[in-house]
């Protein structure tokens, strides 16, 4: 598939202008996402000639890039072949962003498989799957959530795993690319220094996004992607970041990234508008069995607390009013059998401390109480069936009964959370997760493996299996299932088995 070989079935270009590209311009893969039930999101991005994936070094002069538009063709069809054509245009790329695509492809059937391919000149891109959402009822949504994938730390092998199971659907939970290096025994390097210029984001996303085992997930599937600290900076909130005293050099730093991700994300053209600013929360309707709700927990919140949880106050916010408000609406309108609430880290209260000490990671909802105590209200005033809260950002598996008052161990759960490990940053000690199963007995089961989740939802429950790789140093690893979960319709809490 692909290559630089023009396939014969493509149509004359008309006004495009005919570009020879002597390297694969579509070497940075296809992706597919926003899945509504009549319409979906194709992206590619074009790296033309003198245009590196990745620059020397972040102190060079910004690399040469091409400043030519460039008009690439897209194509969506019934058929892997590609025999059976249902939809083609026209789209010019732009320097402006990087020479990214972004085509939403409308009036397309719910609930079916499309393929999708690219062409520009005399290079065609790998040929994409992807799927439309389904209108109403639908016996079943399989999607996989994954996140945290530091490109030194390891090898996407569970990525390569994800693309050959049967799935509608892929979660992205956030930290799809890391701004510095951590760590010890790295398998390979970012080769540059933290980006704080558009440049350099665009050249991490590229060197992330040059995988070939990413890509072959992004092909396989529709992705929906929310982002957490490290696409910017670690710890970031909102104007703040610990490496950043000053908020104005800071907030110029956070645009240039928010645009990176854009240029690299399957995600809605209209995200264009601007970028000191981007409101990436949504809400995806999958039939009548599942809503997944998307939740951006950094764009808006209050600084990191400098003392201890205790001091958290009520105006403090996670998710900022607009968005607060949004998803009270949001939850209270949803009639979805299942609704999930795809959000960056652990929900559920974890004090880390063993013993009568108390001591809790400020960086999470344990640091912003009172507004997870709004967002809990949310879901019980609106009443929605099945609330299931989906995570990542621990680089630990977790699976959790979601309750108003975590310290009372006789009251019932109200939802039901599960949050994958890292696909391949560094876990937390074997010892800490150990702990935190100790002293907090709603949280029943935690795990240091490196993978993803699986998620099965059906009329009757839904099955969660925790996917695991089995050496993230090792290229093309196997992965396995190793711990599965249930949750029952109408019944809020998690079921290990
Ligand atoms: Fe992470």
């Amino acid at each position: 598939m692909g290559g630089l070989a023009a396939a014969a079935i493509w149509r004359p270009l008309g006004s495009a202008r005919a570009a020879s590209f002597s390297t694969d311009p579509f070497a940075l893969g296809v992706a597919s996402g926003a899945p509504r039930a009549d319409s979906v999101v194709l992206w590619t991005r074009l790296i033309p000639e003198n245009a590196s994936p990745a620059a020397a070094d972040s102190f060079a002069p910004a690399p040469k890039q091409n400043l030519d538009p460039i008009d690439v063709e897209w194509m969506v069809a019934e058929d892997e072949a590609f025999s059976k054509p249902v939809q083609s245009g026209l789209f010019r790329a732009v320097p402006e962003f990087a020479h990214s695509v972004h085509v939403e492809v409308t009036g397309l059937q719910p609930g079916r498989w499309y393929f999708y391919r690219f062409r520009s000149g005399n290079a065609t891109s790998p040929a994409g799957r992807t799927r439309t959402a389904p209108a109403d009822s639908v016996d079943t949504l399989r999607l996989a959530f994954a996140s945290c994938q530091q490109y030194e730390q390891g090898f996407y092998s569970a990525y390569a795993d994800m693309a050959g199971r049967d799935l509608d659907l892929v979660v992205h939970l956030g930290d799809y690319i890391y701004e510095r290096s951590y760590g010890a025994q790295l398998v390979r390097k970012h080769e540059t220094g933290i980006p704080s210029m558009l440049y350099e984001f665009r050249d991490r996303y590229a060197l992330y996004k040059s995988d070939p085992q990413l890509q072959a997930a992004h092909a396989a599937f529709p992705w929906l992607a929310v982002w957490d600290d490290h696409e910017v900076t670690n710890n970031y909130a909102n104007d703040r970041a610990p490496d950043a005293p000053n908020p104005a050099e800071f907030l110029a730093r956070r645009r240039a990234a928010y645009q990176a991700w854009f240029e690299h994300m399957p995600v809605h053209p209209s995200l264009a508008a601007g970028f000191d600013a981007l409101r990436i929360y949504d809400h995806y309707r999958f039939g009548n069995l599942a809503g997944v709700t998307l939740l951006d927990t950094r764009q808006y919140r209050s600084p990191e607390l400098e003392g201890s949880a205790g001091d958290d106050r009520p105006e403090r916010t996670m998710l900022g009013p607009a968005q607060e408000e949004w998803l009270g609406n949001t939850l209270g309108a949803s009639h979805a059998k299942w609704n999930i609430i795809a959000q960056q880290t652990l929900l559920a209260e974890r004090d880390t401390k063993a013993g009568l000490a108390t001591a809790y990671n400020l960086d999470g909802w344990d640091g912003y109480r009172a507004a997870r105590g709004r967002l809990l209200e949310a879901v019980q005033t609106s009443a929605v069936e099945n609330p299931v809260i989906i995570g990542g950002d621990l680089h630990a598996f977790y699976a959790a009964d979601v309750k108003r008052d975590f310290a009372d161990e006789k009251v019932q759960a109200i939802a039901s959370e599960f949050v994958c490990g890292s696909i391949t940053s560094d876990a937390p000690s074997a010892a800490s997760l150990a702990t935190a199963l100790a002293e907090n007995p709603h949280l029943k089961f935690a795990s240091d493996e490196h993978g993803y989740a699986i998620m099965r939802l059906s009329e009757r429950s839904a099955e969660v299996d925790f996917i695991g790789v089995a050496d993230r140093k090792q290229q093309n690893s196997p992965a396995t299932v190793f711990q599965s979960f249930a949750v029952a319709d109408g019944l809020a809490g998690v079921n290990r088995f």
